[in-house]
């Protein structure tokens, strides 16, 4: 077998045949399910009469095949892995195809398969062509018209996209309903859904006054679990009316939850597929972090109506389009309705772990990359987040005002039409005015720009020199960089006031607070009239996807902690803190030297607790420690001890030295207050949960007692998951075992909540982990064939940074048995699983020996495209 070959943005050319118009029939059964398709096509303009219709299709077994009704004999077409050519076809014509497929031998989770026995599908990005031979592009649009024919007692419910527009019963005890969706789409968007699920109904009133009914679909024992979904969907509704002035264009809009599926949840037309994960909440199984995601993610999914939807990609070079639109939108939704602050600082904090660590990394690509082998690879944190981050700029860049008027003119202008990241910021430049073409290059470079930053006070003659450099790193296949347009929002916080000064540029007055635009390789920008010596705030907001470096004294950043008028680099500023006793502190322990506390972060943190910060929520982030995965980022050679120590330090001498604190601030915090979902609730739990851990991280009796009572009050899944999570990664067996027993007891019967009983016994600390992944991968309650298992499990022991890095290479080699199984399940999954191994050079010299030997292992076998691709970029 050859080595998978990749595709090339630049060899794109448009469909020769349209699909106008798709009728297809479905017979339900898990050997062999009957597709029959109709497809009318159209030959396009200007394509030459001679040209071969070429359809895809993988794993079909072709039964008939027919044009206008007139079967075609073996001569006619050419049939082979993963496509079907028919050499003749009219301009206009009607292809009639009969395939079996057998979802029920489905693991890879694409196409149509079984979950937990009901039917269900993933088309996006390729999976319609493992359901009927097709042109799996998304630039083919038709209208669909869809049969489910299914047994009335195993799938007495049946959906498909759009409205149903008949039903009936037939013979052998089985029944059907056909389905209408009137809006065109690629049918990467196509949906069925089959099985015994049971419904939650309202309704929603649109701002011209329709009425659209809402479903969520889930098994009968979950009916207790959609009432924050759909609170969720009704309020995305609104805003996505309120805020882009988009409505709603079906009479119907249902959400299924299925057990079994690689992502979070997909935004079919009309029919919205998740992961059970990513929809269920009760306050008594699931946390605080998942109600919010399944509020984010509900309305990321709604958002895709029209990003996506209604106007969708080209091609899926062009996925960003939509995903990095998306996310923007869901994330503006998330800051509208709960703490806009918390969310950024949330958002960002996680986009510098994880996206920053994928940019430097082998599989590193542009958020519009040129080229690839396998597009599922492709749904990375780089295209979704760095994606959103981007449009994001857009939007600070050319106003609020003009970005919506531009994205007026997006959705009419394109509506129904598969379209590219040019129209998109066309649409801005004409909105705004402004040239957007060293903006465009965001799109094309790999890499995170990093700005090296210095600034001078000129006493004299009362100005402030702010200099710029910016320079991105090469990435694989990319050595060349050109500089980009990086708007730095920034404010000169004076030292003396405390306040933010006065900005004067060239003699023009820009405010407290402005964005200065770099452009240049290099850039000095003098601030006039600056009447005392101001400490830079720089980079507000996370203002652009960079790395900032500006060598900040501990003074300077403490005095930035209390005093910026911008929350998220107050929030900044102790991070940077942090990071500087933090690299002291790893030094000292690789060196062999005495670990010794910065007495300035233990002051600050003093004042954090003791000066009432109002938000609750922000002080509960303030007092979070950078996490190991992002200290691990700023190293140069990860050194996993070294850093899980020096951390651990710091938390054990905060808490030694601010118990006090801390136990009036978890005491004052306890609520007997019945649960909810609500921003005030939330950030009230998150500090006291933050107080509670770092009386934890000394373990005294006080302490314990504290979790033990938490966890037996059992008062929801947030407090109980905190307390049982710090009680487990406690020394104290004695306390931690029977917890853990008693959870597991309890549970036994709820899926998700194993699968958050599995991750915390994964992610503690103590060095007998390894020993219980493998020990858990034979629990009755695990399965390799279910994503979200394997995640809990599996993914969850990889980020033990500590434990999956051991030094006799069995972590490694513990993943690599993992991913050689699923490449051949479920390839989608392997290829994202395996991501920690391919980070090997980041690595000490022997841990680089071992997990490069992992590498090499899983290359010796016979991989899928998808394994393939991620093996082949880390071993490059
Ligand atoms: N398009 C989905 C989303 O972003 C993600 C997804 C991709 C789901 C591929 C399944 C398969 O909402
Ligand atoms: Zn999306």
């Amino acid at each position: 077998m050859s080595d998978p070959q990749p595709v090339y943005l630049s060899d794109y050319q448009p469909p020769a045949y349209q699909v106008t118009h798709t009728e297809l029939t479905f017979d339900l059964d898990p050997a062999a399910t009957r597709v029959k398709a109709r497809l009318l096509i159209e030959r396009n303009e200007n394509v030459d009469a001679q040209t071969p219709l070429v359809l895809n299709g993988e794993q079909l077994s072709l039964v008939s095949l027919a044009i206008d009704g007139t079967p075609l004999a073996e001569a006619d077409y050419q049939l082979d892995e993963d496509s079907l050519r028919i050499m003749q076809v009219p301009a206009t014509f009607s292809l009639e195809s009969e395939v079996d497929i057998a979802p029920g031998a489905n693991t890879a989770l694409e196409g149509l398969y079984q979950s937990s026995g009901m039917y269900c599908t993933q088309c996006e990005a390729e999976g319609f062509r493992r359901i009927t031979f097709y042109p799996d592009r998304p630039d083919v649009m038709a209208t669909f018209t869809v049969t489910v024919i299914g047994d009335q007692n195993n799938e007495p419910v049946l959906l498909a996209n759009g409205n149903p527009v008949d039903s009936g019963t037939l013979e052998n005890g089985r029944h059907f309903v056909k389905w209408e969706d009137p809006h065109p789409k690629p049918c990467y968007l196509f949906a069925l859904v089959a099985g015994d699920l049971h419904k939650v109904e309202d309704h929603f009133s649109t701002m011209s006054g329709r009425d659209v009914t809402l479903q969520i679909w889930v098994e009968k024992e979950n009916l207790d679990k959609t009432e924050h979904a759909m609170a969720s969907l009704k309020r995305s509704m609104v805003w996505d009316e309120q805020t882009y002035g988009r409505e709603y264009d079906l009479d119907l809009f249902m959400i299924v939850a299925v057990n079994d599926f690689n992502m979070g949840a997909m935004e079919n037309k009309g029919l919205n597929i998740f992961n059970s994960a990513a929809v269920l909440t009760h306050p008594n199984t699931a946390t605080d972090a998942t109600f919010q995601n399944v509020e984010g993610i509900v309305a990321h999914e709604y958002f895709h109506n029209w990003s996506g939807n209604r106007v969708t990609c080209r091609d899926w070079f062009q996925l960003s389009l939509k995903e990095g639109f998306t996310v923007f939108r869901d994330q503006c939704f998330s800051a509208d309705t709960n703490s806009a602050p918390v969310k950024r600082i949330q958002d960002v904090s996680f986009f510098r772990t994880a996206q920053f660590a994928e940019d430097a990394g082998p599989t590193a690509h542009p958020v519009r990359p040129d080229h690839y082998i396998e597009i599922t690879n492709f749904y990375t944190l780089t295209i979704y987040e760095k994606g959103a981050e981007v449009v994001r700029m857009l939007c600070n860049l050319v106003g609020w005002e003009n970005f919506r008027q531009g994205a007026d003119a997006y959705f009419e202008r394109f509506d129904g039409q598969a379209v590219t990241i040019e129209d998109f910021v066309g649409c801005m430049e004409e909105a705004s005015g402004q040239t957007l073409d060293q903006f465009m290059r965001w799109y094309a470079q790999a890499g995170t720009p990093e700005i090296d930053a210095h600034g001078e006070y000129d006493y004299v003659h009362s100005e402030y020199r702010l200099t710029l450099r910016q320079r991105t790193p090469a990435t694989p296949g990319q050595t060349e960089k050109q500089p980009l347009h990086i708007p730095v929002r920034m404010g000169l916080v004076g030292t003396k006031s405390g306040q933010d000064l006065t900005l004067t540029m060239a003699g023009e007055v820009l405010g407290k607070d402005a964005v200065i635009h770099l452009r240049d390789n290099e850039q000095t920008f003098v601030f006039t009239d600056v009447a005392e010596a101001p400490v830079p705030s720089l980079l507000r907001d996370f203002s652009a996807p960079v790395k900032l470096y500006f060598p900040y004294s501990r003074e300077e950043l403490a005095f930035l902690l209390t005093h910026d008028s911008d929350g998220f680099n107050r929030w900044d500023a102790g991070q940077r803190l942090a990071m500087l006793a933090l690299d002291d502190l790893i030094a000292a322990h690789r060196n062999g030297v005495e670990k010794v506390m910065d007495g300035r972060v233990t002051e600050a943190f003093r004042t954090l607790l003791t000066s009432s910060v109002s938000d609750k929520a922000v002080l509960a982030e303030m007092l979070t420690l950078p996490s190991e995965a992002y200290i691990a980022e700023q190293q140069p050679i990860v050194d996993v001890d070294a850093i899980h120590a020096a951390r651990e330090f710091v938390r054990q001498s905060l808490a030694l030295a601010l118990r006090d604190e801390f136990v009036a601030t978890f005491e004052a915090n306890r609520s007997e207050e019945a649960y909810a979902p609500t921003s005030e609730q939330i950030a009230q739990r998150s500090l006291k949960n933050i107080a509670l851990s770092y009386l934890m991280s000394i373990e005294d009796e006080q302490a314990i007692a504290f979790c033990q009572a938490q966890f037996a009050a059992d008062h929801n899944m947030t407090d109980v998951r905190y307390a049982l999570t710090l009680l487990v990664h406690s020394e104290r067996d004695d306390v931690s075992s029977p917890a853990l027993k008693a959870f597991g007891e309890k549970w036994a019967h709820d899926s998700l909540v194993m699968d958050q009983w599995f991750t915390i016994q994964v992610t503690r600390p103590q060095p007998d982990v390894l020993e219980r992944v493998e020990f858990l991968m034979q629990h009755p309650a695990f399965s390799i064939k279910n994503p979200n298992k394997v995640r809990a499990l599996v993914g969850a022991f990889t980020q033990n940074r500590v434990n999956f890095h051991r030094l006799d290479g069995k972590g490694y080699a513990l993943l690599a048995d993992v991913v050689i199984e699923l490449n051949r399940l479920n390839p989608e999954i392997a290829a994202r699983l395996v991501t920690p191994l391919t980070r090997w050079q980041r690595f000490d010299e022997a841990r680089q020996a071992l997990m490069h030997a992992q590498l090499e292992r899983i290359k010796k076998e016979p991989l899928s495209s998808n394994v393939y691709e991620v093996v082949e970029k880390a071993l490059a």
